[in-house]
């Protein structure tokens, strides 16, 4: 954040009113309480360029930019936040304080330049160990599952040898801090004060970012044993739900597909076997961040786990938070081959190829799942299936899709079509009306991101909502960082009486794209008529915990609490919060 006190920024922005400032460089016309003119930031010919007198902000149809008028000055003259602001102030002579550039953000950029290099060093250092005398064991065992010469580069694979300490005297020898050296995750130090390597004997698979820059290893033991893989921790430079398995490779073979599969050694077979376009997680569970990583690089995803139990469980979480995400999503499963690996080994690339083009549409993948759990001959499962089937279907928005899904289910199970669609049309009714309600908003029944800022708006709009709201729901429960970062700052505005606005909150934020993202939102929420507001408050309450809980339940299947979770989520369908309480 800046480096200013809250005060002083305030005093600037007051000072600038943004119909003048922005009257300065575009040609604004008055229309109604706003000012419109052309966007100087996309080309266009009618105006959608619209500036606030009121909330002082403006904010574009057309491209979607929007913000503060510090926000619109770092756009415009292509400032800094800090330079926007100096602009400001000079613009209306006011002195600034001296800037200081904390201490604690200068160690932090120090200690990641640094966590950056160690990597590379380690990442060296285990590549060289492989190809040594050393190495020996583990080339082999490369050797044995035909992991060519060429990937073995692309991927950077290596080897961390038995010696206990080795990379930590590397790193000494390299003039690292300890400090840095134990941050890195890669070494660490035990009671008596020694130092060890937390891999040691592993094949190793460094771990890149988008940027191209080792965050983390993956070391995977040599044949059978346990754990077979041991990750980095979690550092200032390797977060697991922000970055996929060979990302960087599958950004740059520029498919707009990518194939997602659970396992290294997947990602690295179907990457010889010429599909570039493949990512894996990274030893944990799929969930929004990675889908939300996946979406800017992406337009559909081919999901391919592995072909036991635990792979199409995975596959069925998988498919929501993709869904979410506002991905197409596709199923495919592999035959006669415990994963994609295994299968490419047996079959040959040519087959895998014919393979992706079967990837079959997640619904039907997901009816076929059901279908399993039931014995279609008896009756009572007859009704049971179908009312899963319509629940199911109930998500699909268009009505020429849910045909043609319908008619492939009823082929499926032989259960007439009449009777699925009259499950359907029961459930429709319910979520029908909700939609109505919230129709105002354009609420995409897809787009968790659009209840959470639907949410926002409300609980901006008047302390009222806040009250109510903010005792059955924490910011944690927003999921993404930047809804978390808002919701917290709203809720302790409020909590300390200070003024809550739409110009407070845009004004919190100093990027562009957080200052756009929230004006969008803002501008995108048109006010509720009274009696919807109780329906949409409540709609997108409950939408929004339960892509909470889906969260906190697919992040970690393996949790204790997973049950408690499953039954914290059914719990939301029964919460309601009634305004004429308030
Ligand atoms: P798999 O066991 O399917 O791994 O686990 P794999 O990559 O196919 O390895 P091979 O073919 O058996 O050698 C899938 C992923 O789960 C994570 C790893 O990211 C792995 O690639 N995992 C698995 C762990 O983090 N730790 C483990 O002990 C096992
Ligand atoms: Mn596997």
């Amino acid at each position: 954040m800046s480096y200013y006190p809250r005060e002083v920024i305030d005093d600037i922005r007051s000072g600038n009113d943004i119909v003048d400032v922005v009257g300065q460089y575009v040609k604004l016309k008055r229309s109604g309480s706003s000012y419109v003119g052309l966007c100087p930031f996309h080309n266009e010919k009618t105006p959608s360029f619209h500036v606030h007198s009121d909330g002082q902000y403006y904010h574009c149809f057309g491209c979607g930019v929007g913000g503060d008028v510090i926000g619109f000055m770092m756009q415009y003259g292509n400032y800094s936040y800090l330079d926007a602001l100096r602009f400001l102030a000079d613009r209306i002579n006011y002195v600034l304080p001296e800037a200081e550039m904390t201490a604690d953000i200068i160690k932090k950029r120090e200690l990641k330049q640094n966590l950056y290099e160690i990597h590379k060093v380690a990442a060296r250092f285990y590549y060289e160990q492989l190809i040594s005398p050393n190495g020996k064991n583990a080339t082999e065992y490369l050797d044995s599952r035909q992991v060519k010469l060429g990937a073995r580069r692309k991927f950077g694979l290596g080897y961390s040898p038995i010696a206990k300490g080795a990379l930590y005297e590397v790193l000494k020898s390299r003039g690292f801090s300890e400090d840095s050296i134990l941050k890195s995750g890669l070494v660490y130090k035990k009671d008596d004060g020694n130092y060890f390597d937390k891999f040691f004997n592993r094949l190793m698979f460094p771990i890149i970012d988008v940027y191209g820059n080792i965050i983390g290893f993956g070391g995977r033991i040599l044949g059978e044993g346990q754990p077979k893989y041991l990750n980095s921790p979690e550092t200032e430079i390797f977060n697991k739900s922000r970055n996929l398995y060979n990302l960087n490779n599958a950004k740059a073979a520029k498919m707009r597909e990518f194939i997602l599969v659970e396992g290294y050694m997947d990602a690295i077979a179907i990457y010889q076997a010429g599909f570039y376009n493949v990512v894996a997680s990274l030893g944990t569970a799929f969930n929004e961040n990675h889908a939300k990583v996946l979406k800017s690089y992406a337009d559909s995803v081919i999901l391919l786990f592995d072909s036991d139990e635990a792979g199409v469980k995975a596959v069925l979480r998988a498919i929501p938070v993709l869904e979410n995400a506002g991905l197409k999503i596709k199923v495919l499963q592999v035959h006669d081959a415990k994963d994609p690996d295994e299968f490419i080994k047996k079959f040959g690339a040519l087959e895998f190829g014919e393979l992706l083009k079967s990837a079959k549409n997640h619904i039907i993948f997901q009816a076929e799942q059901i279908q399993k759990k039931y014995n279609l001959d008896s009756l009572d499962d007859k009704i049971a299936f179908s009312k899963d089937i319509a629940s199911l279907l109930s998500s699909v928005e268009s009505s020429i899709e849910t045909d043609a899904y319908l008619k492939e289910v009823s082929r499926m199970t032989q259960i007439d079509l009449p009777a699925i669609q009259n499950e359907i049309s029961k459930l429709n009714n319910g979520v029908k009306t909700v939609r109505m309600a919230t129709s105002n908003s354009k609420i995409n029944k897809n787009s968790i991101d659009e209840a959470r800022g639907g949410l926002i708006s409300i609980l901006v709009s008047n302390r009222v909502y806040y009250d109510l709201i903010s005792p059955n729901i924490k910011p944690e429960e927003f999921v993404d960082d930047f809804y978390i970062k808002t919701v917290k700052y709203i809720y302790s505005l409020y909590s300390e009486n200070k003024p809550v606005s739409k110009e407070s909150i845009i004004s919190f934020f100093d990027t562009v794209e957080e200052q756009s993202r929230i004006t969008k939102l803002f501008v995108k929420q048109a006010g509720y008529i009274d009696n919807e507001m109780e329906k949409a408050l409540n709609h997108l309450l409950r939408k929004v915990k339960e892509a909470y809980y889906d969260k906190m339940i697919s992040d970690d299947y393996s949790n204790p609490k997973l049950p408690e979770l499953m039954e914290l989520k059914r719990n939301v369908s029964k919460l309601y919060i009634s305004l004429s309480d308030g």
